[in-house]
């Protein structure tokens, strides 16, 4: 299965702490030698303050051995630099200790007006914010995230966008909040960390096209751990050109997430062709069995090759950290896909050769298919006297027609303009970093 595995490539995209989820979750799996990976853990933990983690995993790895001195001193360190850190921090960390302050700041809209107040009653001064930057940092890299989002929570509040902190605290709010799993909040952040990145043009688009690809992958965490997340992603990566860009250009892996995210939703079937479309282009840059699933159903028409893929998708997502809590609405609508590909091409089927294609027995598809139509999810007939699905038409009108046309208009002009710049970029001999070039120039 390690195949399949997307850590390593997810990995440089992401904040070292958003990597321990992945690798507990690898070591769960077995996927990979556990002594493996906790050397990965413990060369990741070494580079935070999360001394006393980085202990136990030395421990686990040479169980007959002491921990050596040097985390003794290490850990030291941190406690000291921690006081220190909040000592300087003091005086604003006692403002948010304070009610009468609290209940201001969350009833007062404007920050003008919470500045006034807070400068006048309270000797707030602004420059002391350095420190409350430095203590969340801090505090982050101690595994403390509670304690990080509501200092940055504060930060974010008085101190305006042109502070030259304000987008590392975004990010910053943004990891404390996925690793505290307040998946609503983290939602917030994300959105005005797009905000921010789309309204600002960052000095070169290098940098903007990093920036999404971060937002890309850290994005994943909230997609697919809320419900409506499974719907956002479409929108975001597949209808946001400068994200799909970015994804064709940095990151082609994250098709997976987005063709998990369009098979596992019934209700966005239009969004399936415009997905194939991305995958047929990026075919040769990227390529698993999910995508291969949809190439062989809807390009090539091949239902024996999807049937196959099918198997191996269920694989690739039980061992996906993102993907597994869809593992039975993707298995049950990839069917289902199947099922009505070749419905769509065959207007009456006999139920015995479906049940052969599903991998079911006959009277197992029948109640299956009963069910579908049952719950409105299909429309068809099923003549039992000859074992025969009877499609039912559903004629578009023309208004219908015209709208589906325009809709798919748009994306096509997309995706002609990508296409048309990338090739002019390999013409110059260079397909991929243009971006750089123009950076190095
Ligand atoms: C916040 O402080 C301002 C300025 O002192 C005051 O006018 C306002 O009533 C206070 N609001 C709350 C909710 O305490
Ligand atoms: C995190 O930091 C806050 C503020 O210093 C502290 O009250 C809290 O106990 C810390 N939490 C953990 C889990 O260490
Ligand atoms: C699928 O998409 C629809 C329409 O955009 C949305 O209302 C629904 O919540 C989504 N369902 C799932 C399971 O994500």
């Amino acid at each position: 299965m390690a195949k399949w595995d997307l850590t390593n490539m997810l990995g440089p995209y992401l904040d070292r702490h958003l990597v321990f989820p992945l690798l507990e979750f690898l070591s769960a799996k077995q996927i990979y030698d556990q002594k493996d990976i906790l050397e990965a853990k413990l060369a990741l933990l070494n580079k935070t303050n999360m001394v006393d983690y980085s202990i136990d995993v030395t421990k686990l790895l040479h169980p007959n051995e002491d921990a050596p001195e040097s985390f003794k001193v290490r850990r030291q360190e941190v406690l000291n630099q921690l006081h220190q850190l909040t000592d300087e921090a003091s005086p604003t960390l006692n403002l948010l200790k304070n009610d009468d302050v609290m209940k201001n700041i969350s009833q007062q809209r404007d920050t003008k007006g919470l500045l006034t107040y807070l400068t006048k009653e309270h000797n707030f001064n602004i420059e002391n914010m350095e420190s409350m930057y430095k203590l969340a940092k801090f505090m982050y890299e101690c595994g403390n995230y509670s304690a990080t989002t509501s200092y940055l929570y504060f930060y974010l509040i008085v101190t305006p966008p042109t502070d030259k902190n304000y987008l590392n605290v975004l990010w910053g709010k943004l990891a404390a909040e996925i690793l505290g799993q307040n998946w609503e909040s983290a939602l917030d952040d994300l959105n005005k960390l797009k905000e921010y990145i789309d309204a600002n043009t960052f000095s070169n688009s290098l940098q903007s096209l990093q920036q999404r690809s971060w937002l890309i992958h850290w994005s994943l965490f909230i997609f697919f751990n809320l419900d409506k997340g499974r719907d956002l992603i479409i929108d975001m990566f597949l209808y946001r050109p400068n994200y799909l860009n970015a994804i064709q250009t940095m990151c082609p892996h994250i098709l997976r997430y987005l063709a998990t995210a369009v098979i596992v939703n019934r209700s966005r079937r239009s969004a399936l062709r415009d997905l194939v479309k991305v995958i047929q282009q990026e075919s040769y840059t990227y390529k698993d069995p999910i995508t291969e699933f949809l190439e062989h159903l809807y390009v090539n028409f091949d239902f024996e090759g999807a049937r196959q893929k099918l198997h191996e998708c269920q694989e690739v997502v039980y061992n996906d950290f993102f993907l597994i809590a869809c593992l039975d609405d993707f298995v049950e609508n990839a069917r289902l896909m199947i099922f009505e590909t070749f419905c769509r091409i065959h207007q009456c089927i006999s139920i015995g050769m479906l049940a052969e294609k599903l991998n079911m027995k006959p009277d197992e598809a029948e109640c299956w298919i009963v069910n579908l139509i049952r719950n409105a999810r299909l429309d068809a007939k099923i003549d039992s006297k000859l074992a025969h699905v009877v499609m039912g038409t559903q004629p578009l009108s023309p208004y219908q027609q015209l709208l589906e046309k325009v809709d798919s208009l748009s994306v096509k002009s997309e995706a002609l303009i990508a296409l048309i710049e990338r090739k002019v970029k390999q013409k110059s001999g260079d397909n991929r970093w243009g971006q750089q070039q123009e950076f190095n120039n």
